[in-house]
């Protein structure tokens, strides 16, 4: 097993998710209690990950001396290289350019970190982001590939086991990146590869149990993938010392809320309290059209609802929620300086202090594709787990101006249309989220022979590894086509589609 040091880079869990796709099992671990883990995990190696800091600094985090005593293979990246330096008596500085964004190295010399990927006297493009630099080697290390803004953009001591790289191997800007990764856990560490999603299933279950004890756990289902794969899992932990409770707020797609009920009840038997609070959202929402206080008033909202239902069941001592990687990450800046809000995410670290309740995450480490495969291993169906992401204020975001039922219905048709004809086509599994937004906008039509005044549809399509930066999909215009004309012959209320072709950034995934 590998230990992650994390210096507090905003990329330290991809480490971790590159070498979970090595089949290799790794803790992350913030560099303020690194040796208490140290001592407690007994890895078989260590990666030091990037930070913000600058190790010519006073009082920045350094890695325990422990880690450089337990005669075991040692990658530093980027902050990890440097600290790696300056405690084995190398040098950094600052001061010089730096180098952020694309960067082309050249090995020079062969070494066991590159095997089978990159060959010397080669260049090779990377990913850096950094303003200092190692300036000196530590005794016993060597320079195995330079770049122009790094001269020691990767070094090693072969005999200590101690590698180090001033770019970012995790990251998929560094193309090869994964497998030099995959070189250090399998070929230097030499750890085999077996550890699976099934192992990582047994092992979130004890650390639930562990957290719980013997307490009670509520869970708030939105319909949405991450809180089910939540929920199964800790049902599976503790069983029912959990209580589900699945708020409705009358603003999910077609038929998803008939599907988590049927899910839960029927083919897990988990205790579910399923409440209808359409009414209260679509009163509180009218007259509502600013997007941000449409996210404020559904979250209050869905705050309030769950709070009362969670007094019903006789409260509770934690609250499970399905937070993500993605979503703890969205939710702090680069530097943890002070960060825009550009949208509020209302699911996201939305607890308020009155609740009172400590948090259960199980899924906080993982990424949208390895909660899915946690998903199937619990035995959920691949067509709930593979469903595109769906936010929390549903469809609400989805109709600019003011919500109203009559607009939900059409739009729910419309985008179930949409789906469909995706489905059809073989194009679901390749978009990461496709979805209709119904604009507040009559253009005129004619139909038969008659004129209409009806709304226009506008349809959305990304891909996306992560949903910070999308890309438009580019569909054949025969498809679109065929969608619009289905939407329009189907849908009342609608007699203009048209395709949206902004990428994120600028524009965002979700209208508002
Ligand atoms: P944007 O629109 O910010 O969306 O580009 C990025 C991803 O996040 C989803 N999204 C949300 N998810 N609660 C959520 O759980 C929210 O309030 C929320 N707002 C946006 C969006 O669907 C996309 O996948």
């Amino acid at each position: 097993r590998i230990l992650i040091i994390d210096f507090g880079s905003q990329v330290t869990q991809l480490i971790a998710r590159r070498v979970r796709e090595q089949g290799v099992y790794c803790e992350v671990v913030p560099s303020q209690r690194a040796a208490e883990a140290f001592a407690a995990f007994k890895p078989n190696g260590v990666i030091l990950s990037g930070g913000p800091a600058s190790v010519t600094d006073l009082d920045t985090p350094r890695a325990p001396d422990m880690v450089f005593e337990a005669d075991i293979p040692v990658l530093g990246i980027c902050y990890g290289q440097q600290t790696m330096v300056a405690q084995l008596g190398g040098g950094v500085e600052s001061g010089h350019e730096g180098e952020f964004g694309r960067a082309d190295i050249e090995v020079v010399e062969d070494s066991k970190l590159f095997d089978g990927i990159w060959e010397k006297g080669h260049k090779y493009p990377v990913w850096m982001s950094h303003g200092d630099r190692v300036t000196a080697l530590p005794l016993g290390f060597k320079a195995i590939a330079v770049s122009e803004g790094a001269p020691y953009a990767a070094i090693v001591d072969e005999a200590r086991r101690y590698y180090a790289v001033q770019f970012h191997p995790e990251v998929a800007h560094t193309p090869d990146g994964a497998r030099l990764l995959r070189n250090f856990v399998r070929e230097i560490v030499g750890l085999k590869g077996d550890w699976t999603m099934a192992a990582f299933r047994q092992e979130a279950a004890a650390k639930i149990r562990e957290q719980v004890g013997s307490g009670r756990v509520i869970c708030g289902l939105s319909g949405g993938v991450d809180s089910a794969v939540a929920a199964v899992l800790i049902h599976e932990a503790i069983g029912d010392q959990l209580t589900c409770v699945f708020v409705d707020h009358g603003l999910l797609r077609k038929g998803e809320a008939e599907q988590v009920v049927t899910l839960f009840r029927d083919h897990y038997n988990i205790p579910l309290v399923h409440v209808d609070a359409s009414e209260v959202f679509l009163r509180e929402l009218s007259g509502v059209s600013d997007p941000e206080q449409k996210r404020k008033t559904i979250g209050r909202l869905f705050i309030d609802v769950f709070d009362s239902e969670a007094a019903k069941v006789g409260g509770a001592d934690f609250l499970a929620q399905g937070t993500l990687y993605p979503d703890v990450i969205e939710s702090v800046s680069f530097h943890g300086g002070p960060s825009v809000t550009i949208k509020s995410h209302h699911n996201v670290g939305g607890l308020p202090d009155r609740m009172k309740m400590k948090l259960v995450e199980p899924l906080r480490e993982l990424f949208k594709d390895e909660v899915r495969a946690l998903g199937r291993e619990l035995g959920l169906p691949d067509g709930f787990v593979g469903r595109h992401p769906f936010p929390g204020p549903g469809l609400a975001i989805r109709i600019p101006g003011e919500i109203t039922r009559d607009k939900l219905d059409t739009l729910r048709e419309a985008d179930a249309i949409y789906l469909e004809e995706i489905r059809r086509a073989g194009l679901y599994d390749v978009i990461w989220q496709a979805f209709a937004v119904l604009l507040p906008v009559k253009t005129v039509g004619v139909m038969g022979d008659a004129r209409t005044y009806d709304n226009v549809l506008a349809l959305r399509a990304v891909t996306s590894t992560d949903g910070m930066t999308a890309d438009f999909f580019h569909f054949d215009m025969n498809f679109l086509g065929r969608a619009a004309t289905r939407i329009i012959n189907e849908v009342r209320g609608i007699n203009r589609v048209v395709y949206d072709v902004t990428s994120k950034p600028p524009g965002t995934i979700e209208w508002e």
